[in-house]
């Protein structure tokens, strides 16, 4: 089976085996069979956060699992949502009822049930600022276990399914608590800039919801026409100590706080920086707005954007002596 149509890279990989899943249910039965447990396994979201490098000798399951519910508890609102749901649809439910607090994630490509593994975040939000729990599978014993956020253990870009419980839950609903009393947050300078360009004082979710995907299209390839998993690398933190010859010798280095002690810095500055935003390899490349995404201009295969991340990494840490890890999942 072609993997092409279901990994927004647009990369032309197989897998040996497919199975869609519409039903959390259904994987407790895919899993009964020993066949299916021993065998490499791979689960598919929205195909929005990764990179396939080869084929996939194993099981690919696609989660299809859909439905919306939700219920109003004073000024809360609790959305329950199946991990096939698409992310960017869920935002708009909530945002055209006026459940505030996803309005900064919208358009975030990918689908829900992969919002917690990475706790996806854009724009002053995380996933995280907005979880309540979700249900997963345990693939040996096919239980559904819940897990409040404490139990996902979020951190930037991580939780508690990408380290020690990797590969052993499937997602298979997510519920979030909302409110009905906005808290907008527009501390993030494009977003203010943008409202301010409208004309816009007193910003509704919706206004922000609006904005924040002004802002991503202006900014990120869509991937329906250049293949892409948005940013491809995290932003690199690094010690107070690591981060003073960088600064020393590039004073307008990109930076942000990061707790005591740690410095965040912008991938994407210290990409543009060793030259290669924009730049066109092979079929692949950097997106002209934003080296930290790469893209392919069609036909690319895996392997190619896999050494264009390979290339940067070196070039990066020639230059400022800092090491850029991939953020996109890569499957071999
Ligand atoms: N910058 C450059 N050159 C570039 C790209 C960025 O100089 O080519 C500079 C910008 O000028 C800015 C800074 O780097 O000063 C940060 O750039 P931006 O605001 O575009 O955000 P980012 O740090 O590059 C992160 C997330 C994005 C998220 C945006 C907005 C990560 C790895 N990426 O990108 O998330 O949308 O912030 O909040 O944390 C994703 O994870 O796939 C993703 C797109």
């Amino acid at each position: 089976v072609s993997l092409k149509n279901f990994n927004t890279f647009g990369i032309d990989a197989n897998a040996r085996y497919f199975a869609e899943i519409s039903h959390a249910d259904e994987v407790t039965e895919l899993f009964a069979d020993p066949k299916w447990l021993q065998m490499p396994r791979l689960v598919l979201g929205g195909g929005s956060n990764m990179l396939m490098v080869a084929d996939f000798d194993g099981l690919v399951i696609r989660l299809n699992i859909r439905g919306i519910e939700h219920r109003i508890s004073h000024d809360d609102v609790f959305v329950e949502a199946g991990a096939g749901e698409v992310w960017n649809d869920l935002v708009n439910f909530c945002v055209d009822r006026g459940y505030a607090g996803m309005e900064n994630l919208s358009l975030i490509p990918g689908s829900v049930g992969a919002s917690p593994i990475q706790n996806i975040g854009a724009y002053g939000v995380e996933l995280k600022d907005v979880f309540e729990s979700c249900q997963a599978v345990e693939i040996a014993t096919g239980d559904i276990r819940t897990f409040t956020k404490e139990d996902c253990k979020f951190g930037y870009r991580e939780s508690v399914f990408k380290t020690e419980l990797a590969g052993q839950y499937i997602i298979v609903s997510v519920k979030f608590r909302l409110s009905l009393n906005p808290n907008i947050n527009i501390k993030y300078g494009a977003i203010e800039q943008e409202l301010t360009n409208r004309g816009i004082t007193e910003p509704t979710i919706k206004d922000v919801s609006q904005v924040v995907s002004h802002i991503r299209v202006s900014k990120l390839p869509d991937p329906s026409t250049i293949g892409n998993a948005g940013s491809f690398f995290k932003n690199p933190v690094i010690t107070a100590e690591e981060f003073a010859p960088v600064i020393a010798q590039f004073p307008d280095v990109v930076n942000y706080p990061a707790g005591e002690g740690y410095v965040k810095l912008a991938a994407g500055w210290l990409i543009e920086q060793c030259g290669w935003k924009g730049k066109t390899v092979g079929n692949t490349g950097t997106w002209k707005n934003q080296a930290l995404v790469l893209v392919n201009h069609g036909g690319a295969t895996g392997a190619e954007v896999y050494s264009l991340s390979s290339q940067i990494i070196d070039s990066v840490y020639t230059k400022f002596g800092v090491k850029l890890q991939r953020e996109v999942n890569i499957i071999s």
